[in-house]
């Protein structure tokens, strides 16, 4: 009995060494000392042994038992410490590696020359409002003294919601006017950028959806003369004080007189041409179409209340993306679209 508790010393020692993780461990505790296990099953055995032998095998057998449980207290905090040493090891971090940089982004082209010309138009005295871009025709032509019939009012121009014709996506932030005039006496100065649509298709200079500014001003006195003055300041504020520009008599509905405004073609310089080619940018026009305006039609004040015989005014409507153009030189309309992040990252 001696030489087998012996054994079992020597081959627990041994296994335990052998082991190397918790669960290892445990299934041997079990085998080891559990109640079907070795050590135990010698120990039952004590009963045929005589008097004198029982009380020095039982030490024996105890002291084993001791050896083996010390043995699974260190190999357990062995094991342990290797499993920490281990995960440090892994979790370290190299604070030599350099850093990864992260990349802030910067605003669209376009909005950059919005926020400029908000900029200038805030610092001339005009509120900047925002309006809906479903809008009813009765604002977008009805009120702006637009007839039925009227070819901007045709169905293939128009993106309309409703069978007859009486909600649509406005073709022109001018509804504004109204919706201003509305809600506001003069003297009024009124700044309304936003999204326009009409069913044209892209190309160079046009597309189904894009900006309009549109600017109002009534009060006693105004003249075209304020109009003029009004529009240059602001072009030569936007693209220079060398800026050239023309206007010419043009017609709209909701002005009288009307014009429209163009600033000479910044690729061809005004010639139409470029290295002997048709000017891609205006088409070989030379100027570049940027707005129109004019004085505010009587029959428009009348439909929001305000005595024409009194007051008078002008309005003007900005294509933001022809002005963004001019003043990045962009060559393209539909780049500013396409959100293509090497035509970005050059602004
Ligand atoms: N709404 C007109 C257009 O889209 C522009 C305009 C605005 C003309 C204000 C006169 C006055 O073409």
């Amino acid at each position: 009995m001696k030489e087998q508790l012996e054994q079992i010393k020597q081959s627990a020692l041994a296994a335990l060494d052998a082991a190397s993780t918790p669960a290892a461990l445990e299934e041997l505790r079990v085998k080891l000392l559990g109640k079907k296990g070795e050590l135990t099953a010698v120990l039952k055995q004590m009963g045929k042994l005589s008097a004198e032998e029982r009380p020095v095998m039982g030490q024996l057998a105890n002291s084993v038992r001791a050896s083996i449980e010390e043995k699974l207290e260190k190999r357990k905090a062995d094991i342990h410490a290797a499993a920490l040493e281990a995960k440090l090891a892994a979790e370290a971090i190299d604070v030599t590696i350099p850093g990864k940089s992260v990349s802030i982004g910067h605003q669209h082209p376009m909005n950059q020359v919005l926020q400029t010309i908000k900029d200038i138009f805030v610092g001339l005295g005009y509120q900047v409002v925002d309006g809906p871009e479903v809008e009813l025709a009765d604002y977008n032509f009805t009120r702006l003294n637009i007839e039925e019939g009227h070819p901007s009012r045709d169905r293939s121009d128009t993106f309309y919601f409703t069978d007859d014709d009486s909600v649509l996506l406005r073709t022109q932030t001018s509804p504004m006017q109204i919706r201003y005039m509305e809600n506001h006496k003069p003297p009024l100065c009124m700044l309304a950028p936003g999204r326009v649509f009409r069913k044209d298709e892209a190309d160079a200079t046009h597309s189904p959806m894009f900006h309009q500014i549109e600017g109002l001003v009534v009060a006693e006195n105004i003249t075209m003369g304020d109009l003029k003055g009004a529009l240059t300041t602001i072009m030569r504020k936007i693209y220079g004080e060398d800026a050239v520009m023309r206007f010419r008599p043009h017609h709209f509905p909701f002005t009288e007189p009307s014009c429209e405004m163009d600033m000479q073609c910044h690729k061809c310089h005004g010639t139409g041409e470029v290295d002997g080619q048709v000017c891609s940018t205006c088409h070989g026009e030379g100027w570049i179409e940027l707005l129109g305006a004019g004085m505010v039609h009587p029959k428009v004040l009348e439909n929001c209340g305000i005595d024409p015989e009194k007051y008078s005014g002008f309005a003007f409507g900005m294509g933001l993306e022809r002005l963004a153009m001019g003043r990045m030189k962009i060559n393209d309309l539909r780049l500013i679209f396409d959100n293509d992040i090497r035509f970005l990252n050059q602004f």
